[in-house]
């Protein structure tokens, strides 16, 4: 959940590797830090954004064409000077970075207290530069406790990798680790289950968590894999497999623009995405149709159908549920990543898994990736990131090009999700081409819910609604779907309470909650109105403000969000103003949209 960066080259590592931390910033923010080496190793860090420290810690000033650079999000320790990364060995000649958990660190970092090593902070990572310390001094360290101990061979290029080495083979759990050392003109770097790319520059190496701090400077990425070590010196970089040896890794070109990676006339990411989905929409679309007629043929013979994901990739699992029931008439099963183990024992040679994921580098989605690999079940990965782990693991794949999000929040890449979900459900009932069509005749009404006058109007709705401390929403069908999809926006980037609830259930429970002027949002579509208005109405009998979400305005609402009905399609279009109006509240409160506290963008551990 952190970002990491390297660079070594002919240019001067500090400014790159600042430039590359405000890119990584989503993925953690609470710290940050920077290591180079000129001759000397120097590290300055701290509690902070990049912004700050930038200044504060003169931080493009720091001399060397080597370094190494992490922003964090606390797992391990609290968030201080002394958790924050890179962290050094004893002698503070080493430095690492690591993004993910180190499972035995408790029993490690034991072992290196008995034999006097002196620790800083209280993170999981630190261990590492301890462990490489001690291999340099020829500890030999304990064997068979690492993920990576059935290694084939070693690498004998020289004392510092091979030290590094020996160090990740003791490590277990999930790392992205990048390793420097005084006097030494090289990176080291590892990955296992956490993110690490190359991007290959005329004039240097990048290593980094995605590929967006290089972009400006390369579009030539190399794609870790697991257990992948790298070393890059000024000559070039070697790879080797702590369970292969010896590898080497193809050199692929990204796609993503460096256009489409920053922030342009926007005042925000999250603004930016939003107002991009007339586009992202339709790209969702672009699929090989011989990747679909697969699909199908396997949903239809399958034995069982999953569909997995998280957040708002479990919304978009949720809404393909109701969509492949209602167009299709197939049963399709959504599950939270987290709770998949439940499931499990139901997973056999025949069941298909749906994995879901933006960043396909969730954690929860590729353990129960795993899961279903296990048992030999099909796979289908549907994400955003070409080059992830879930890129990778599936036996199908389906891209949302949706191009880069940023902000921590899902916006786009949800609508892309549930656009691919109706996708699915009318291609397994041979109306392919209905729902392109139905898609493209979507292009105007997204273009115009995102346009100025929108945000107008629900900047003022937002006024309305910025003290109140809890907002509810109801929906049903396809439109409670969307309901738990609009409130998990509204309270993760504003922190005002909302809950979304099926329209049927507020009279087992819910309805206690509403008092005189509670504000309620009703998701209306012309195929349950009747339902869904008489659930309005109990609202609005107990003094509830309601506001509805419809293509027309019915008596019962306080206020009415204007949208176009679309159908099947509503999940997306309904969507769309209960992004902005997260936006606003947001923005009103005097946040950061695009960096809500305590969360991050790719959510590496379980
Ligand atoms: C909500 C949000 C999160 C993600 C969740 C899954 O706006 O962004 O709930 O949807 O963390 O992330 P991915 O899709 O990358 O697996």
């Amino acid at each position: 959940m952190c970002g990491i960066i390297g660079y070594i080259g002919t240019e001067e590592a500090s400014p790159i590797l600042c430039q590359g931390l405000k890119n990584l910033e989503y993925r953690g923010y609470d710290s940050v830090g920077m290591a180079t080496v000129s001759g000397g190793l120097e590290i300055r860090k701290g509690v902070g954004k990049i912004d700050d420290l930038r200044c504060r810690l003169n931080f493009e000033e720091i001399p060397g064409h080597i370094g190494i650079g992490h922003t964090r999000w606390a797992t391990h320790g609290t968030v201080s000077f002394e958790n924050a990364h890179p962290h050094a060995d004893c002698t503070k000649k080493i430095a690492i970075i690591h993004n993910g958990i180190i499972e035995n660190s408790d029993r490690l970092r034991e072992a290196l207290l008995k034999r006097g090593h002196e620790f800083a902070g209280d993170t999981d990572s630190e261990v590492i530069a301890h462990l490489i310390e001690d291999r340099l001094n020829g500890f030999p360290g304990q064997r068979g406790a690492g993920d990576g101990e059935p290694g084939t061979g070693s690498f004998d290029n020289g004392f510092f990798e091979t030290a590094c080495l020996d160090a990740f083979r003791l490590l277990r759990g999930s790392y992205a680790i990048l390793a420097i050392k005084e006097g030494e003109d090289k990176i080291v770097g590892i990955r296992k289950d956490s993110p690490l790319v190359l991007g290959l520059a005329d004039h240097g190496t990048f290593f980094a968590s995605d590929v967006s701090p290089f972009l400006e400077w390369t579009k030539k990425v190399v794609y870790l894999q697991n257990y992948d070590f790298v070393v890059a010196d000024g000559k070039g970089v070697k790879f080797y497999n702590l369970l292969q040896g010896e590898v080497s890794r193809p050199v692929d070109t990204v796609e993503w623009s460096m256009e489409e990676a920053s922030r342009g006339k926007f005042e925000h990411f999250m603004l930016k995405e939003i107002s991009e989905q007339a586009d992202t929409i339709q790209r969702a679309l672009q699929q090989d149709g011989d990747v679909i007629e697969r699909i199908v043929d396997e949903v239809k013979k399958g034995f069982g159908v999953f569909f997995v994901g998280c957040g708002s990739s479990y919304h978009a699992c949720l809404t393909g549920t109701y969509l492949l029931s209602k167009v299709a008439g197939v049963h399709v099963n959504a599950v939270l990543a987290s709770e998949f183990e439940n499931y499990e024992h139901f997973l056999t040679e025949d069941t298909l898994v749906f994995a879901v994921s933006q960043s396909g580098e969730t954690a929860d989605v590729l353990d129960a990736v795993k899961a279903a690999r296990r048992k030999k079940s099909k796979i289908i990965g549907i994400t955003n990131v070409m080059g992830s782990s879930l890129s990778r693991e599936g036996d199908e794949l389906m891209m949302m090009n949706a191009g880069p999000e940023i902000c921590v929040l899902s916006t786009k890449t949800y609508t892309s999700q549930a656009m691919l979900m109706a996708l699915m459900a009318y291609a397994l009932c041979d109306k392919h081409e209905e729902c392109v069509q139905k898609a493209k005749d979507l292009y105007m009404d997204v273009y115009n819910l995102t346009s100025k006058s929108m945000r107008v109007r629900l900047k003022d709705l937002a006024k309305e609604l910025v003290h109140k401390e809890h907002i509810y929403m109801i929906g049903r069908g396809l439109q409670y779907t969307t309901a738990l999809e609009a409130a998990l926006k509204i309270k993760e980037v504003s922190y005002i309470h909302t809950e979304a609830f099926a329209g049927g259930e507020l009279k087992h429970g819910p309805l206690a909650l509403v008092e005189k002027g509670t504000p309620v949002f009703v998701f209306v579509s012309r195929d349950n109105e009747d339902r869904i208005v008489a659930n309005a109405q109990e609202v609005k009998a107990r003094g509830g403000y309601v506001i509805g979400v419809s293509d027309w305005n019915h008596r019962v609402f306080d206020r009415w969000i204007k949208v176009p009905e679309c159908g099947d399609l509503n999940p997306i279009i309904q969507a769309i103003p209960m992004q902005i109006l997260a936006y606003e509240l947001a923005v009103q409160r005097g946040l950061d949209p695009d960096k809500p506290r305590n969360l991050a963008k790719s959510v590496t551990v379980l």
